[in-house]
């Protein structure tokens, strides 16, 4: 098939530097538009880089960014757009976009609680998708928006997805230790985080267990029907680069024993694994029996093949104590979190004939 042009919303911030890595020589998306906003106009990728982990090499670096104009993009055919847009704008630029008939794939918050938006994460729930054809009706256009969750959401919504499904765990308490970059760029003022833990990141308890809900809940006869699961989350910001690490505790009156729950994780896969779709982690989930894992700057770009770098979650230090089950889980923010969700999202659309 032949490959869809894309853009990229926000190109110069930390999820548009991904997207920008990420879709570079891309099978299925080939991006003809670098956008952010106007203060970033005329600017090249190399002047915004600094993703440290990621070579930047001159063609890439050499591309152009500009202002951000959904009709221009609408008539230089762009089909698809990745947005790294912050929420506070993101509402009505990718509404734009998508009333204009291109497949919108979103980072930010703006539309996530919507009736006919999917909150999806293939390997949890790929069947949220037929919320699109909701909203296309509404938008009287064949373009749409899907968005990815909440970075702090999104590695739990995995680790406990086979969990839930195979257990019926429902009562869920989590600590995190949330990363710099999952604030954007400049983000935290530095004097406020060096040494130093903030011990509160605004709405994200709040998200974790609304939209927890709603990713592992169904889509029935036309409407998204919350999981019975409660997140009670309590959310630090740490002084590490990428990664978000997180405490989980699940009281059950049946828990099973550790190397079940341990078997139960590292077997599980899922539709992108068996579509093989090309950024797919061969283990969406790997557990670590070591004392000291995961650990963000060991783990965080967990995942094969290389172009699933950083989508893989890592869960170690399983523990089962009675009516308790504990464990510390790692995704990376900016990739499984970030863009790399919205990439996968993309391209089991794709797959599907969705674009
Ligand atoms: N960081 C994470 O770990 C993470 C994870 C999941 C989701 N998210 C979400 O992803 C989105 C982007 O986050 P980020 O961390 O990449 O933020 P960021 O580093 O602050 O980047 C924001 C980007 O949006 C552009 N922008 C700002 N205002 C604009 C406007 N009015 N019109 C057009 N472009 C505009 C910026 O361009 P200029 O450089 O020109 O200002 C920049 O390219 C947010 O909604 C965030 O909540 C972030």
């Amino acid at each position: 098939m032949a490959k869809r042009k894309a853009a990229i919303l926000g190109s110069s911030g930390m999820i548009g530097q991904r997207f920008a890595h990420m879709l570079d020589a891309h099978p299925y998306f080939e991006v003809v538009a670098y956008c952010a906003s106007d203060r970033s106009d005329g600017k090249k990728l190399a002047d915004v880089w600094r993703l440290s982990d990621i070579h930047l090499d001159h063609r890439l670096g050499s591309k152009s960014i500009r202002g951000t104009n959904p009709a221009a993009l609408a008539k230089a055919d762009v089909e698809v757009v990745f947005s790294g847009l912050p929420s506070d704008v993101a509402g009505p630029i990718e509404d734009e976009c998508a009333d204009h008939g291109m497949a919108v794939f979103s980072n930010a918050a703006s539309h996530r609680m919507e009736h006919d938006t999917p909150i999806l994460i293939p390997e949890i729930n790929p069947d949220h998708l037929a919320s699109i054809e909701a909203q296309k009706k509404r938008r009287k256009t064949q373009g749409f928006v899907v968005t990815n969750a909440n970075c702090s959401v999104t590695g739990l919504a995995l680790g406990l997805k086979p969990l839930v499904d195979e257990f019926g765990f429902t009562d869920i308490n989590v600590a995190t230790y949330q990363a710099l970059s999952g604030a954007g760029y400049p983000g935290v003022p530095s004097l406020d985080i060096l040494g130093n833990v903030l011990p509160y990141i605004k709405t994200e308890e709040e998200k974790m267990n609304a939209e927890g809900k709603k990713i592992l809940g169904t889509y029935k006869n036309g409407r998204f029907i919350d999981s019975n699961i409660s997140i009670l989350a309590s959310c630090a910001r740490v002084n590490v680069r990428d990664g978000h690490l997180e405490a989980v505790f699940i009281r059950a009156k049946d828990m099973p024993d550790r190397k079940i729950v341990a078997r139960t994780l590292s077997e599980f896969r899922a539709k992108p694994q068996k579509l093989k779709l090309p950024s797919a982690p061969e283990r969406p989930i790997i557990v670590r029996n070591e004392d000291n894992r995961p650990q963000p700057l060991l783990d965080a770009d967990a995942g094969t093949p290389d172009r699933a770098k950083g989508m893989a979650v890592t869960v170690g230090r399983i523990r089962v104590d009675r009516d308790t089950l504990r464990f510390f889980l790692l995704s990376h923010n900016t990739i499984r979190g970030g863009a790399g969700g919205s990439v996968l999202n993309a391209e089991l659309a794709y797959k599907e004939g969705l674009i």
